[in-house]
Order: structure tokens, then C-alpha cells, then sequence
């Protein structure tokens, strides 16, 4: 994989969320209470709720409109026929990266 840097990992609050722009559309950081981080789509398959504004609880994401939750390692929405998709991001020191052929760039804003 090819990785590229999208930002600090203090950009990102711990068991919150932040959103980054990509060619793909909005995706969603999500930072767990033990300092893990995952990338999500933004938008619940649902009804288009603001994943990033939802609740982190463990490895998961409940949307803050209709509560669906959804596994971040997988995206899939537990209990409902849906997901979200998922991207590669890893923590290098303090840095979060993203897979850059996931999001189909070199550069995020
Ligand atoms: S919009 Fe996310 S659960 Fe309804």
C-alpha cells in the first residue's frame, strides 16, 4: 500500500471524530477510547446521518440520527442489511496515514 499523512493523530479527540475531504467524498476518522483509529464513509447508509457526529463506543459507531451502529473493522451495520465502507489507515508515531489508493489520490485537503 501506498500511504499518505492526512493529519496529527491529536487532530482527532479521543472516542470522537474527524472529517477529511478526499476525492471519494467526506470520510470520517474515528478515534476509540484506546487511541485506535478507523476511516468510514461520513454518510449512514440510513438516511445520510453525520457518522462523525455519532457516538464512539469500542470499536463501533452509532449514528447520531437513528442509533443503527455500525463495526468499524468491517462497516458493516449491526443487525441491518447495510454498511459503510471502510478505508486503510494506520497510526505512525503521532501521524495518522491512509491508504492513498483507497481514496484514489496522493492528497487530501
Ligand atoms: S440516518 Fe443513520 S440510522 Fe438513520
Amino acid at each position: 500500500m501506498s500511504w499518505i499523512d492526512i493529519g496529527s493523530l491529536d487532530d482527532v479527540p479521543l472516542r470522537g471524530a474527524r472529517v477529511i475531504k478526499t476525492p471519494v467524498g467526506c470520510i470520517a476518522l474515528f478515534r476509540t477510547a484506546e487511541a485506535e483509529v478507523f476511516a468510514a464513509s461520513n454518510t449512514c447508509p440510513h438516511k445520510a446521518g453525520p457518522l462523525a457526529e455519532g457516538i464512539v463506543h469500542g470499536q463501533k459507531i452509532t449514528c447520531p440520527l437513528h442509533n443503527w451502529v455500525f463495526d468499524l473493522n468491517t462497516g458493516e451495520a449491526i443487525g441491518e442489511d447495510a454498511r459503510i465502507t471502510t478505508y486503510p489507515v494506520r497510526v505512525e508515531g503521532d501521524r495518522v496515514q491512509i491508504d492513498a489508493a483507497s481514496i484514489g489520490s496522493r492528497r487530501v485537503a
